[in-house]
């Protein structure tokens, strides 16, 4: 089969529309694939930024505004590197336009506009994906193939934690560019959209869907100035965020996210027990996942930690030989390498915007109960939304 191009219009250009532009020229190095993605097109509101960014990583052009990027009849796929409150608006025009979408985390700002981006995503049948990158782990792919063929049996237990340490000084302004994070009219909400969100597209993932939570949540710093306005503004954002849940299965769940936890930068880990074997797998080490076997021999049993990097481990006989280890940005090659054979194939690689939707209506679950107090059941999806 020939090859086809895909045409990419970039818009962002910050840690993300970096993330995916090495994805993008890295992909055809090391997967084989019926398409290969052309930068054709970079997006941001500063034309000299804009231009910096599209000569440092090969984009054919930019333009400054996302609608104008939208409009272009060269361009096939929109990619949204942007605050959460531009991908509702983003996303809409896109799927009008007939383009395919892929969009940045967390989907929305709330589930609502999930559903509306969701909705029309369905209606226009473009293809649609979200980069929750850490399933392309391939530690993380390997749990889900071990859960999947059973190995751990009946699940009890999964925890996750996501844990950094920035925001900590009084001192740091909210809003912004690189601090769009604190405010919350950008940003949705705090951790629990931002962190805890990977934490849960993980979780459902791995173990299913949640079927009720109850949370906590704290603003340490109340107040903070606004880049933008110079003013000191109420902070709306969660500092901090944990959780109880109950999956449908049965199993339960303990949920952490913070940025109040000095000494910690990224520290995203999770932990699966079940009847059999329980899982383990932490970020900072992202190559390695902890396994113990009950069926082992009783006085050798004990925790593996098994270096995933292997040609039959997932995705690992792409890159370099046995031993070898990757890295985070290999997740976001992993994801459009998934992505582009989803198109060659016809079968949509996950998560898309459904998907993603319904860990958006676990992180507004959490926000409720947080403000009520009480535990609050995750709506379940509504049937095909077309
Ligand atoms: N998958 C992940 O692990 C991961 C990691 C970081 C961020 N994210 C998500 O990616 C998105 C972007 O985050 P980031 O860290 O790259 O942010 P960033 O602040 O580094 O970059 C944001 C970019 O958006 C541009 N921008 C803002 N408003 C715009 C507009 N109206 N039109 C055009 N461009 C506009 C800015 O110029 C900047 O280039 C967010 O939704 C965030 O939650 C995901």
């Amino acid at each position: 089969m020939g090859e086809k191009l895909l045409n990419v219009g970039m818009i962002g250009y910050g840690f993300m529309g970096r993330a995916h532009s090495n994805a993008y020229r890295k992909v055809n190095n090391f997967f084989d694939l019926d398409y290969r993605p052309v930068l054709k097109a970079a997006c941001a509101r500063d034309k000299e930024k804009v231009g910096a960014f599209a000569k440092q990583w090969g984009y054919e052009s930019i333009e400054t505004d996302w609608r104008k990027l939208i409009e272009r009849k060269d361009i096939d796929a929109v990619d949204i590197c942007t605050p959460n409150n531009t991908h509702k608006e983003i996303a809409l025009a896109a799927a009008k336009a007939g383009k395919m979408i892929l969009c940045e985390k967390p989907l929305s700002m709330n589930a609502a506009e999930g559903e509306e981006m969701c909705r029309a995503v369905e209606a226009a049948q473009v293809p649609n994906m979200v980069w929750y990158n850490y399933r392309r782990v391939p530690a993380v792919t390997l749990a889900k193939e071990l859960i999947d063929a059973g190995k751990l049996g009946k699940i009890f237990h999964f925890r996750a934690k996501f844990l950094q340490d920035w925001t900590i000084s009084a001192d740091l302004p909210q809003g912004g560019t690189a601090l769009w994070r604190l405010d919350v009219n950008a940003a949705g909400s705090g951790v629990t959209g931002d962190l805890l969100a990977h934490c849960i597209d993980t979780a459902i993932w791995l173990n299913g869907s949640i079927s009720k939570v109850t949370a906590m949540t704290e603003t340490f710093i109340k107040q903070r100035q606004h880049n933008l306005t110079g003013k000191v503004e109420p902070v709306g954002i969660d500092d901090a965020c944990a959780f109880l849940a109950r999956f449908d299965n049965g199993s339960m769940a303990t949920f952490e996210s913070t940025r109040y936890a000095r000494g910690h930068k990224a520290r995203y880990v999770f932990e699966i027990n079940g009847a059999h074997a329980s899982i383990a797998w932490d970020l900072h080490d992202l190559h390695r996942m902890e396994y113990f076997d009950h069926k082992d021999e009783g006085t050798l049993r004990g925790w593996r930690s098994i270096h995933v990097t292997d040609g039959d481990h997932p995705y690992m006989k792409h890159w370099w030989v046995p031993g070898l280890q990757i890295g985070y940005e290999h997740t976001f090659v992993h994801q459009v390498a998934d992505f582009l054979e989803g198109l060659a194939k016809g079968k949509p690689a996950s998560p898309t915007f459904r998907d993603a939707l319904e860990t958006q209506k676990v992180c507004d679950a959490v926000l409720t109960s947080a403000r009520s107090g009480k535990w609050e059941g995750v709506a379940l999806m509504d049937d095909k939304v077309t």
